[in-house]
């Protein structure tokens, strides 16, 4: 088994792109990398190492599971409720450098120079759809921030259906459709998609054909980290990309049910 240093995370990281002040976001498998020298905290450090002076470094601290019996939002706690996604999302939240945003279903935690405004006023602004809430991919969030400010957008030893992002994505396709409409009729569809938990009426395009699309378009780096690969893009290409793709032919990328939807959606729009 290859055994990984702090050092070598930095290294695959800027091998990867990360430049110095960069925000890095990142998905990832802990033991893909062989045997990492300090467990998870190395990993953190280390990506900060590569983003030095003045980087920031981000990860999906999620907290609802999918069930709303076993998570109703009510009984989250910014400060205590663990995320399911993995050792290195949950050392990183645990850390006492780290900042969380308040989101019961889609919460970012950081550590760094940008980590706060990364994380502040999550949900604010307008609301966006999503199946878990308005506010879990509103206008701000944190993963409109890693759109506005291009973050590296990375995969540790995992492929693209753990992109969290995709949400982010789905939503704003879906707004796209939705702001065609007459205004009278933007409601009367936009009811048709529960936004509470309780019913999943949503596109969820899948990722890892999605991730084929993007890799045929040069658009995915992959770098070695250890026994992992590290894939990255960055956020602005990944978003325009995938929008690009969606809005070209959303057959491929969706149920026949809700592709029915969009149809409806954009006869009314012509209308
Ligand atoms: C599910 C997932 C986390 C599993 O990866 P994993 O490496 O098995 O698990 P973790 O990252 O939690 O790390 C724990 C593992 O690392 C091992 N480990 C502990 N210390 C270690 C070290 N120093 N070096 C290497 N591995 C170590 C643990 O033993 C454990 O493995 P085990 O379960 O076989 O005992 C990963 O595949 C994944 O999908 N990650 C992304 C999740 C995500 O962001 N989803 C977004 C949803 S939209």
């Amino acid at each position: 088994m290859t055994t990984v240093t702090q050092k070598d995370i930095a290294t695959a990281f800027k091998q990867a792109g990360t430049v110095p002040g960069d925000t890095v976001m990142f998905h990832g498998s802990l033991k893909s990398m062989g045997h990492v020298e300090g467990g998870a905290l190395s990993v953190i450090d280390g990506i900060l190492d590569a983003a030095s002076p003045g980087g920031t470094v981000g990860a999906a601290s999620l907290w609802y599971n999918g069930n709303p019996e076993e998570c109703p939002k009510e009984k989250f706690d910014i400060n205590t409720s663990p995320t399911w996604v993995g050792a290195l999302a949950e050392t990183l939240r645990r850390d006492p450098r780290s900042v969380r945003s308040n989101s019961f279903s889609h919460s970012v935690s950081a550590i760094g120079s940008r980590a706060v405004e990364l994380t502040e006023n999550h949900g604010g602004g307008r609301p966006y759809p999503s199946p878990w809430s308005e506010q879990s991919f509103a206008e701000i969030t944190p993963w409109s921030k890693f759109y506005q400010w291009n973050a590296l957008y990375c995969f540790i030893g995992v492929d693209m259906n753990s992109c969290t992002m995709k949400h982010h994505i789905e939503s704003r396709f879906v707004e796209g459709l939705l702001s065609q409409l007459p205004p009278e009729r933007y409601m009367e569809f936009r009811s048709q998609l529960a936004m509470d938990c309780k019913s999943i009426f949503w596109i969820f395009y899948p990722g890892v054909k999605m991730r084929e699309k993007l890799e045929e378009r040069g658009l995915v780096a992959h770098t070695r980290l250890g026994d992992a690969d590290l894939m990255s893009i960055r956020t602005r290409p990944l978003v325009e990309n995938v929008l690009d793709i969606l809005n070209a032919a959303p057959e491929n990328w969706c149920t026949p049910e809700f592709y029915q939807w969009i149809c409806a959606v954009r006869k009314a729009a012509r209308q």
